[in-house]
């Protein structure tokens, strides 16, 4: 059985990773990250449980990050989209479920244009960010979560 559980979730737009603006967002795909993260885990990989979420909608991922408190989650990948500038719902969920995590963008949101992408909700209840490094961003997520699981 997997000592860690991390659950990666992905807000708006994110289903169509690829497709949608790829000069931005790149052109993987989501179904591309469980490969990556394995790739990263290595020898390691039954040591951790990924699961994998995506909902264009803010209460569906309030109602997944809360049945992950339930389910014992231990650390959260958070891309939560457009949400991550504007809700303040996701932000008050990640504040009372007390479960670490780590908000990632596939973009540098601080290198573009648009000054609401400067500005986060996520960010003041996450243990970090990373942002601007595509899919990689997921990994260096997991890989930051899993190497803090490891030294508690
Ligand atoms: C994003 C950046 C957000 O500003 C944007 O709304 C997204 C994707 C990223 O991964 O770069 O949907 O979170």
């Amino acid at each position: 059985m997997s000592r860690y559980k991390i659950l990666i979730v992905n807000g708006p737009n994110l289903g169509h990773l690829g497709e949608r603006q790829p000069e931005i967002y790149g052109s993987e795909t989501m179904a591309d990250i469980p490969a990556l993260l394995e790739t990263l885990l290595g020898e390691h990989v039954g040591e951790v449980e990924l699961d994998y979420f995506h909902a264009n909608g803010e209460g569906r991922i309030i109602d997944r990050l809360e049945a992950a408190r339930a389910e014992g989650v231990q650390g959260v990948v958070l891309n939560a989209g457009a949400y991550t500038h504007t809700s303040l719902a996701i932000a008050d969920c990640l504040a009372w479920i007390g479960i670490p995590t780590v908000e990632v963008h596939l973009s540098n949101v601080w290198a573009r244009p648009e000054a609401i992408r400067h500005q986060s909700f996520m960010a003041a209840q996450a243990v970090g960010v990373i942002a601007g490094f595509g899919l990689m961003s997921y990994a260096l997520a997991v890989q930051a979560l899993w190497a803090r699981l490891r030294a508690a």
